[in-house]
């Protein structure tokens, strides 16, 4: 770990302050959606269906509504039509999910399995899991598609992917001439088996009814979503709805849209008149939240002598659900990252009976960049370029895609911090051995886009007479550490030491900012707390120059400093009073300011992208196809960091994430059934200590003046972008071989080695 880029020295912004929820989290004391005590409470379980496609021919749900404790079961016959769809918003405005239309239980139609078609509610979860067994189901089954290889004559592009937010093809110049014009090319088809995110946390929401008020406590990562969401559904006005979560057990990505079930769960507790708690089970969140989908890239690439591209094109294939045009945004970076004339971008998909897939962990950029990244590995390797050296020949000086300057950069930075990092100039030809392992050094970019929504993000701001602060926006920690970062910067805005400064989230009665998506949440959230914080302080220092009962009666408010809560002239420091002297005396309990920030327009004439470097160093048993990663160092431009140990924490996590992807990571369909076969953490391998090797981490400063007032360009998502190919290239250059398919397992790689495999 090395330099952070902010630390001023002075003020808390930068600091590797501590998490301010640490205490509670650790304790205990923090409550999850899941574990709110009311009064009454009742238990609801879910019913998934059996089949992946058919109609439900009977449901008996005489002999579950008998059992003991049983306070209610809801069929499709029985919980009535929901209102209608909620508007189409960008879930970063705060606004629902695009592209996830569908809502279950409107009919006999079962479309995948594991759709809700029905909801049990007893006393008791355990009666309530009972009885959910109950519940007797017939089916009239027919043919299902799950996966690719089913129905890939069935392709089709659509004219937009999630709701009409990105186009279904992206092109500039000529591809075909820029194939024609390459004296090398690569053409390689990736595939990727599906994912799902495992939080530790399980969804779960606890619903109850005031009258017409309807409060949701929700496992979400935008409680502004959460509400609009449910309130479109269920036909009421979105201020009879109050979504609270303080806390969210992780998410990546499968709390960002909003699923069924808070929905169903408000719908149970106004059928029972009693407060409702409905939390998926692991194997639920299988189908109820989401996943990455199977896809299969087809990348071709062409370049000149010097290595210099000529032409990138980039296919996706993946599946979709009966209901919408859903793609991970995986071509995103494919036509900005590099300097090329010629782009082709198109997605293809096909219709399958699956929940809809739903972003996940880097959602695009993991999975287009892997493709991407490796098949540049392989254009260096055929025109015998150093890899490195390669990305710096095609280095973009401006977003290729625009013309526009980009709004801040670092990468050329950051390649040179993590190759330092790593021993790039240690990569032999040929690789190191160390005994039996081949050792290999392997190294991809990193990007990721700088979102931001179109509408303003606000917070409030207040200072009591006891000179504490408390602030306030709608945003929810989902363990990024935002809570504790935005805390640092009101502390830093208002000059109050961070423990006179409480920051408050989690809850739509607070003003809108942000849903924690995107890697948004820390540029847009501190950009409502700092204005509103710089107009609170503004208001202090007015009414103290405006007051002939002040020593600063007078004096020019823009030469008046704020430290430890005490306003100061900045030429006499010696004059002065706090916050709380000037409220005392002028018999006010408190002082308040709302602030509001508007993100620059989407089409601001820059190139908006957070950039790194990913370096890894690896070790392969050819006999027993085992893959270890040993190093991994990564170097990164996340423009202002607010916490340094919440961040680098973010970035390691991505990286370990990267881990996962390019090893471990895999979701199995079993075509017949429809179901996934895995959907358990015992078989869902995720990337553990074990799998973890010594992770390196640099920040490099860049200043950004046009992506929000601080600057920050986000580190949520980045840490993964790039990983899990600078291990697959490290695996290259350890074996020879290029592998195309995520995750490279131990099969695989004996597969290569003419060792027998399995
Ligand atoms: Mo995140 S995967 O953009 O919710």
């Amino acid at each position: 770990m090395s330099t952070n880029p902010t630390a001023t020295g002075e003020g808390p912004v930068g600091r590797p302050l501590d998490r301010v929820d640490a205490h509670p989290k650790v304790t205990g004391a923090a409550r999850y959606a899941a574990e709110i005590p009311l009064p009454g409470l009742t238990h609801a379980v879910l019913v998934g269906a059996r089949v992946a496609h058919g109609r439900i021919t009977a449901i008996n749900a005489s002999e579950a509504e008998q059992a003991e404790g049983v306070l209610a079961v809801l069929t499709h016959d029985s919980i009535g039509k929901i209102a209608g769809q909620p508007p189409l918003l960008p879930s970063l405005a705060g606004g629902p999910a695009p592209g996830e239309t569908f809502f279950p239980m409107q009919s006999d139609r079962v479309h995948y399995a594991g759709q809700h078609i029905a909801v049990v509610v007893a006393d008791t979860y355990d009666r309530a899991l009972h009885a959910s067994h109950l519940v007797r189901v017939e089916y009239a089954e027919e043919p299902s598609v799950t996966v690719l290889d089913q129905a890939r004559d069935q392709a089709y592009e659509p004219e937009a992917i999630f709701a009409g937010f990105v186009p279904g093809r992206s092109e500039r110049g000529d591809v075909t001439a820029g194939l024609a014009e390459a004296t090398t090319t690569v053409d390689r088809v990736y595939s990727f088996a599906p994912n799902h995110h495992n939080p530790i946390e399980t969804s779960a929401t606890t619903a109850y009814w005031e009258g017409d008020r309807l409060t949701l406590h929700d496992a979400t990562q935008g409680v502004t979503a959460t509400q609009h969401t449910v309130a479109a559904l269920l036909g009421i006005p979105h201020s009879r709805v109050r979504v609270v979560s303080p806390y969210t057990g992780g998410s990546f990505g499968a709390k960002a849209m909003v699923w069924h079930h808070p929905t169903l769960a408000a719908l149970a507790a106004r059928a029972v008149g009693r407060p409702v708690r409905l939390a998926l089970t692991r194997e639920q969140m299988f189908t109820s939240c989401g996943h990455r989908e199977e896809q299969e890239h087809h990348v071709t690439l062409g370049a000149d002598d010097q290595g210099r591209l000529t032409a990138v094109r980039h296919h996706k294939l993946s599946p979709t659900s009966p209901f919408d045009h859903w793609a991970e945004p995986s071509l995103a970076l494919s036509g900005h990252l590099y300097a090329c004339p010629n782009y082709e971008g198109v997605y293809r998909l096909i219709r399958a009976n699956t929940s809809t897939p739903t972003f996940m962990r880097c959602p695009g950029e993991a999975t287009g960049l892997f493709a991407l990244e490796t098949a540049l590995d392989e254009l260096a390797e055929r025109i015998g370029v150093d890899p490195l050296e390669l990305r710096l020949r095609n280095y973009a000086e401006t977003d290729p895609a625009t013309g526009h300057p980009w709004s801040s950069n670092g990468l050329r930075e950051c390649y040179q911090a993590g190759a330092d990092r790593i021993g790039w100039h240690r990569r032999a030809q040929p690789p190191r051995r160390d005994g039996h392992w081949l050792l290999g050094l392997g190294m991809a970019t990193a990007a990721y886009p700088v979102y931001a929504p179109n509408n303003p993000v606000r917070a409030r701001a207040r200072i009591y007479a006891d000179g504490m602060a408390t602030v306030q926006a709608a945003v929810t920690d989902i363990g990024t550490g935002v809570l504790t970062a935005m805390t640092q910067v009101a502390a830093e805005t208002l000059g109050l030491p961070v423990d006179r400064c409480r920051f408050e989230g989690g809850d739509t009665d607070l003003p809108h900012a942000a849903a924690a998506v995107g890697s948004a949440g820390a540029g847009m959230v501190s950009a409502a707390v700092h204005t509103a914080c710089v107009e609170l302080r503004s208001k202090l220092i007015a009414r103290a120059v405006a007051d002939p009962a002040s020593p600063l009666h007078g004096a020019d408010p823009t030469r008046i400093t704020v430290t430890d809560g005490r306003m100061a002239h900045a030429d006499n420091p010696g004059t002065g009073e706090t916050y709380s002297e000037l409220l005392q005396r002028q018999f006010l309990p408190d002082v308040e300011a709302t602030g509001s920030w508007g993100p620059p327009p989407h089409d601001a004439p820059f190139g908006m992208l957070t950039f790194g470097a990913q370096f890894a160093e690896v070790a392969v048993d050819p006999e027993l196809g085992l893959v270890r990663v040993r190093r991994m160092a990564g170097a990164f431009a996340p423009g202002r960091v607010l916490n340094a140990k919440t961040a680098r924490s973010q970035l390691m996590g991505g990286m370990i994430w990267g881990v996962g992807q390019a090893l471990l990571e895999a979701s199995h369909m079993e075509p017949g059934t429809g179901r996934w076969a895995n959907a358990s953490l015992g078989e869902y391998l995720v990337a553990v200590h074990a799998d973890t090797p010594e992770i390196d981490i640099d920040l490099i400063e860049v200043e950004d003046t046009v992506v929000n007032p601080l600057g920050v360009k986000g580190v949520g998502e980045i840490g993964q972008s790039g990983a899990a190919a600078a291990i697959a290239n490290a695996i290259h250059h350890a074996t020879g071989h290029h592998f195309s398919k995520l995750p490279i397992t131990i099969e695989d790689v004996l597969a290569t080695s003419g060792a027998p495999s399995a």
